[in-house]
């Protein structure tokens, strides 16, 4: 890195600008990580001072940073944060905008370009950038960072990464998936490529199924109207859930570099059968259609589980079962690694339970893998023991970053591995628009609707039921408890 370094934030008066940037960089300066002249200039029409925007950021900022809050690092930091405002819609502002950057960098800098701004507006920012010549790397580097969605389907997606690569080589690209940013989906490949006892068992010879949860209490709140139109699998599938499914399914990458990782990732995407639509659920939580700017007769799935196939050796005839929804019982990312049953069962009195590796997420970040053990003063009677790794218990005093401080580091860095490249993009949304528009046909699955505050729809149930399975609750395998 060099130490002269502009961070540039399109939708500076945003809501994921105050959330989710600004508190990382403020937890990146606490802990000194951030190059030496680093400036971060917020972008957008309202008409705000350099001090007005700091006051605001400073008033959305403190409850979001919570414990971490320290009002001296916030006096370091304030005065690294510029305004300027302009209009992302007016072919001239982006050349104002260049200039005034350069008259306060003064010399080679290094350029990010965040876009915390509605979706409609990243092609229309890109080339704006590349048509003031904002992209060229002349006098430092220049990296743009895209939020999601990226595209609603497999054309705008595409014709998305065309227009970014108008403007930008791919390795200046970084779309943003904050769940590769969390540490625990990080370490779903040290836990499976820096130990050697995983790898032999990981595959169709012991593996029954996995299954991939994403739970949330929360509901669609304020978002209808993005929400209304996104709709689970575009919102969560498309990037999320496929991305968690990657990671553990793939082959080891020779490297740990982008793009061993990100190859690897391809390999799993274009092993995905296409889904079958009978293998899908969709449901929505009951109450969703009262939302605000939510149509009134809105079939908007709030809730997906589907069951898919890799068609490739090590994974052949595993199912994988993924589901997530707003406004379920409990807040939850978990990947569950079900094994086998044993061969023989020789203890007569025991029902035995496979063998469960169950990767938390979130929110009680760590690993645990359920093994039978024998009940004490029984003569043959087994339960399942916990043999568990709680990140509060091993690192408890090293704080989890925020994903986005994670990955506003790398980005920096100049390390694109977290970073879905434009394939995968296409490749997952090749999985999935099938799915959207056949939920659209006479073919769809029923609609189902779901208490809020449960599990969802007893059709997920079902999905895993017609083949003996049941989904893991956290509290155990046998049911909705
Ligand atoms: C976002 C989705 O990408 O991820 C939201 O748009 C969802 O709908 C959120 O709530 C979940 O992220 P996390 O980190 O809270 O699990």
């Amino acid at each position: 890195m060099t130490d002269a370094l502009t961070i540039v934030i399109f939708g500076g008066s945003g809501d994921l600008t105050h959330r989710k940037l600004i508190p990382a960089l403020y937890n990146l300066a606490r802990k000194g990580r951030l190059p030496a002249q680093t400036r971060v200039v917020g972008f957008s029409r309202r008409p705000y001072s350099d001090d007005e925007y700091r006051d605001a950021l400073h008033a959305h900022v403190t409850d979001e940073l919570g414990a971490s809050y320290d009002p001296a690092v916030w006096d370091t930091f304030a005065p690294r944060i510029a305004y300027l405002a302009g209009d992302v819609e007016q072919p001239g502002d982006y050349g104002k905008l260049d200039a005034a950057l350069r008259e306060r960098e003064g010399g080679p800098t290094d350029r990010i370009y965040y876009l915390a701004t509605l979706p409609q507006y990243f092609a229309l920012i890109a080339r704006g950038l590349g048509d003031a010549g904002m992209a060229q790397q002349d006098g430092g580097w220049r990296r743009i960072v895209v939020e999601k969605p990226f595209g609603t389907d497999l054309d705008s997606a595409r014709a998305l990464n065309a227009t970014l690569h108008a403007a930008f080589a791919e390795e200046q690209i970084y779309r943003m998936d904050h769940y590769l940013g969390k540490e625990t989906a990080q370490n779903i490949l040290f836990f499976r490529f820096a130990n050697a006892i995983f790898e032999p068992i990981w595959n169709r010879n012991y593996v029954d199924n996995v299954q991939i949860t994403v739970a949330e209490t929360v509901d669609v709140g304020t978002r209808g109207a993005y929400y209304d139109d996104a709709g689970v699998l575009r919102d969560m599938f498309q990037n999320h859930l496929l991305q968690l499914l990657s990671l553990v399914a793939m082959e080891p990458p020779v490297s740990f570099q982008a793009d061993a990782v990100r190859d690897e990732k391809i390999k799993v995407f274009s092993a995905i059968r296409p889904i079958a639509l009978g293998n899908t659920v969709r449901a929505q939580y009951e109450g969703y259609r009262d939302a605000p700017h939510v149509a009134a007769d809105s079939s908007t799935p709030t809730f997906a589980a589907i069951k898919l196939y890799l068609d490739n050796w090590r994974w052949n005839g595993v199912p994988f079962y993924l589901r997530s929804g707003k406004a379920l019982a409990a807040r939850s990312s978990e990947i569950i690694v079900n094994f086998s049953r044993p061969p023989h069962q020789i203890f007569l009195h025991s029902d035995l339970l496979p063998n469960v590796l169950r990767m938390c997420i979130q929110p009680d970040e760590g690993i645990h893998l359920n093994v039978q053990a024998k009940v004490p003063d029984t003569q043959d009677q087994a339960a399942p023991v916990d043999l568990g790794f709680s990140y509060q218990a091993e690192f408890g005093n090293i704080e989890l970053p925020d994903a986005y401080e994670r990955l506003l580091l790398d980005v920096m860095q100049g390390d694109a591995s977290l970073f879905p490249r434009n394939d995968a993009i296409e490749r997952t949304w090749k999985l999935i628009d099938p799915l959207i528009q056949g939920w659209q046909s006479p073919e769809a699955p029923p609609l189902e609707t779901y208490p809020k505050g449960s599990w969802g729809p007893l059709g997920a149930d079902e999905l895993l039921g017609c083949n003996g399975r049941c989904w893991y609750y956290g509290c155990g395998w046998r049911g909705r408890q």
